[in-house]
């Protein structure tokens, strides 16, 4: 166990990107009631993920990890929570059977509520009011009621993620995961996209593949493994009077959980020295993520790898990198190298997303899909000229046929844009730009996977 933690002692370093609470007196009623719910997860779980993020380290998995940039109250829906799932698994099977290795599972959902801003406030006009935080913490229209830090709020983002993860344990192995199934969709997806044709060589491969499997008497009738998946939940640990009072004591080893996620990550904002969001999450046993951007030097990701991972387990930390496309091959390297040569073990994954957000002519927020492409290519290109295992993608997405990154084969314009911009956020992939990712990124991987067959 950390030494010198308590589940508060984060109260004694410096918190950024926290709201403040007008009534202090409401917020431990919440804090209190929160303390009292059941946990989401079971400490067991996260241990589960942890053991499956230590073979990726070690070379022999790749991570997924994906959903929405926030999640809000207005969306919730079951549509919304059974299409990305569906797609995260879609992409799953593409990149399991390009890589030959098994594809970890996480979403970003059932508790990513909170945003780091970059100002507390936001002035429009003569009116100065509290910046939008998210939903577990305030609203988006722009008025007093609205922007008031509510702390009632997370009660509501608890309840939320409780169902939401309610479906998707339902989903994952309740028969909706089910391999052929999955796969069927993508075959009906090519089928109805003009483009779909490109993609049509890797998806029949896929269905041979089954089909010998089956011939062979291996199918999901007969091998539950093929029925069902494990689907992990993970979110940012930004709001930490709720994550505090989510941390429990497993009863089984007595070490600290947080039990609002399986994996938890500190953004890039908040991993710097002597950081609140650092020392809570330094004390719980979950993986952890620790996002690095382009101003992360590498001593201090040392530093941040020395106090989160003491004791060097493996499958413990996730190094998430988000540089930009023309940023990978400046930043990258110096990192890798000093996390090797302290024998650090991490998971490396890239989030293609936070570094290619512009401005669109028309107005919008957008990604451009080659930017997003161009960075997960050119972090595998200095992963493998590292000699070091490009581990996992964190990405931006919704199930939904959303239009809020331009590109693709589907070739959203800047001028669509405006169609179903429905993000409360930052814009995400869609549907079918995230399959589309799967397929390009299954070409990488297959390279590797070559490569290892021959060594
Ligand atoms: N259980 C295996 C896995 O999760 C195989 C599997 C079943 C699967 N359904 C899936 C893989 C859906 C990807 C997507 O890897
Ligand atoms: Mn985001």
């Amino acid at each position: 166990m950390a030494s010198n933690w308590t589940p508060e002692s984060w109260k004694n370093c410096e918190a950024r990107h926290l709201p403040v609470y007008q009534d202090a007196e409401e917020l431990g009623r919440v804090e209190q009631t929160l303390g009292k719910f059941p946990p989401l997860v079971f400490a067991g779980e996260a241990r589960a993920l942890k053991a499956d993020l230590a073979k990726v380290a070690a070379g022999e998995g790749f991570l997924l990890q994906g959903g929405d940039c926030a999640e809000s109250f207005a969306e919730f829906h079951p549509n919304a929570i059974r299409d990305t799932f569906r797609v995260l698994l879609q992409m799953a099977v593409v990149l399991t059977f390009a890589s030959k290795q098994p594809v970890v599972k996480v979403g970003r959902i059932a508790g990513q509520f909170a945003k780091p801003r970059s100002a507390p406030t936001e002035k429009q006009g003569d009116l100065e009011l509290p910046s939008y935080f998210g939903d577990i913490i305030n609203g988006s229209d722009f008025t007093p009621e609205s922007r008031r830090n509510d702390p009632q709020r997370m009660l509501q983002a608890y309840g939320q993620s409780a169902s939401t993860l309610n479906l998707l344990r339902a989903f994952a192995s309740g028969g909706y995961a089910n391999l052929r199934q999955v796969h069927k969709w993508t075959l009906e997806h090519l089928d109805h996209n003009p483009w779909g044709e490109r993609f049509s060589g890797l998806a029949d491969k896929i269905g041979e593949a089954l089909d010998f499997m089956a011939a062979c008497g291996v199918d999901p009738q007969s091998v539950p493994q093929l029925q069902g998946t494990n689907f992990y939940t993970s979110h940012e640990a930004l709001l930490l009077p709720y994550e505090q009072a989510l941390t429990r004591q497993d009863s089984l080893t007595g070490d600290w959980y947080d039990c609002s996620a399986h994996m938890l990550w500190i953004g890039d904002r908040t991993r710097f020295d002597n950081s609140a969001h650092v020392e809570f999450l330094r004390g719980v046993g979950n993986p952890i993520g620790v996002k690095c951007g382009p101003s992360l030097d590498p001593e201090l990701l040392i530093r941040l790898l020395d106090q989160l991972n003491p004791a060097r387990e493996a499958g413990r930390i996730t190094l998430i990198a988000r540089f930009g496309h023309d940023k990978v091959e400046a930043h990258l390297p110096k990192l890798i190298r000093a996390v090797q040569a302290e024998g650090h073990p991490v998971v490396w994954s890239s989030d293609p997303m936070h570094g290619n957000v512009i401005k669109a002519d028309s107005g919008y927020k957008t990604r451009p899909f080659e930017r997003i492409l161009k960075e997960v290519r050119d972090f595998f290109a200095v992963h493998r000229a590292e000699g070091t295992h490009a581990g996992g993608i964190h990405i931006e997405m919704t199930g939904k046929n959303v239009t809020e990154c331009t590109g693709g084969l589907i070739d959203i314009t800047d001028a669509a844009l405006a169609d179903r911009y429905h993000t409360h956020c930052d814009p995400r992939l869609n549907g079918a730009q995230s399959i589309e990712l799967a397929f390009l990124l299954a070409e990488e991987l297959n390279a590797e996977a070559q490569e290892r067959s021959k060594g």
